[in-house]
């Protein structure tokens, strides 16, 4: 498996990571089939390539005629089959959500050729779990990619239980092909970075808690202290206050006390301060 060329990625779901998936892969050369269960959604994920593609344009990264071949050769449908049939990498970003990953990947190995290689982008869930319902788990892999996917350097590769050293061979290939530094991982629950970087957002909700310092303050801080682009309630603020909610519930009840959601979270998201994308989180925008 591990000689074959890609040439064709088909990415499940439209969202921030699955847009953000097909359209780095676009840019490498492959061609793409982004697949959502309705055309509204298919229709905000190209949005969002576009708005992506125009401030590579205006930073001069890339050119009118490089950013037409790129949304040209990304194409959408609402098929899981048709987006499948013939791809050589599938990567899945639907929601992170068990039951909806094990239904996936159970079509996966029904629809996708023998030979792809087949993908979770989840940023804790069991990869291996995942991969046992494809009935194919030697071809199962976890590529992890980061928020906004065009600008981060990431690729975390996620090896679980039954991941082939072809698999990696070939999940470090894309990875390279697409302009990403790859990091190896065993399948432990949060892998590498989600599992240090919830600590630190959860840590600094806990601190707005007990009023240690202002939200701008925390990030002030780790920004100006520690080089980090972003504080950690910015980033809070970037990924979603429901994503790092969900992440911290699973991550608790599989590792433990440390991971326990502060309450400040809980009701910030109760009451729909989701962060960017719902205009208002630790900060109003
Ligand atoms: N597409 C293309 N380019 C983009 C972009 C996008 N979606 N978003 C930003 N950029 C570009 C900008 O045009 C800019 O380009 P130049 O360097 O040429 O000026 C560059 O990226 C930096 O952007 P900005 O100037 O707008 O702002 P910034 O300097 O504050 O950087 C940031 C923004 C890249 C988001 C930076 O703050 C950062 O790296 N933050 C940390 C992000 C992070 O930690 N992500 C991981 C989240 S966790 C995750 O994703 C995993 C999970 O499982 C939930």
């Amino acid at each position: 498996m591990s000689e074959e060329a890609i040439r064709k990625v088909a990415v499940l779901g439209a969202g921030t990571m699955g847009h953000g998936i097909a359209q780095v892969s676009a840019a490498a050369g492959h061609q793409v089939v982004i697949r959502d269960i309705d055309e509204a959604a298919l229709e905000r994920g190209l949005a969002g390539i576009g708005k992506s593609l125009d401030k590579l344009l205006a930073k001069e990264r890339i050119d009118a005629t490089e950013a037409e071949r790129i949304r040209g050769a990304i194409a959408t449908t609402t098929s899981l089959e048709d987006a499948v049939k013939d791809a050589d990498v599938v990567v899945e970003a639907i929601p992170e959500r068990m039951d909806l990953k094990v239904e996936t990947f159970r079509a996966l190995g029904e629809h996708a050729p023998a030979h792809a290689l087949l993908a979770t982008n989840t940023s804790s869930l069991s990869v291996t779990e995942i991969a046992a319902a494809s009935g194919a788990p030697d071809r199962v892999v976890g590529l992890h990619f980061f928020n906004p996917v065009p600008v981060m350097k990431l690729l975390e590769i996620v090896r679980g239980l039954g991941t082939s050293d072809a698999t990696i061979a070939r999940a470090r290939a894309y990875g390279d092909a697409i302009g990403k530094e790859s990091v190896v991982v065993r399948d432990w629950p949060g892998f590498a970075t989600s599992r240090l970087g919830i600590i630190l957002g959860c840590e600094a909700i806990r601190m707005v808690e007990q009023g240690v310092a202002s939200p701008a303050d925390i990030d002030k801080a780790m920004k100006l202290g520690y080089r980090h682009p972003m504080g950690p309630l910015e980033l809070t603020d970037l990924v979603g206050l429901d994503v790092r909610l969900h992440i911290m519930e699973h991550l608790f009840r599989e590792l433990g006390e440390q991971f326990r959601p502060p309450a400040l979270l809980r009701q910030m998201v109760r009451a729909g301060k989701l962060g960017r994308k719902a205009g208002e989180g630790f900060y109003v925008y």
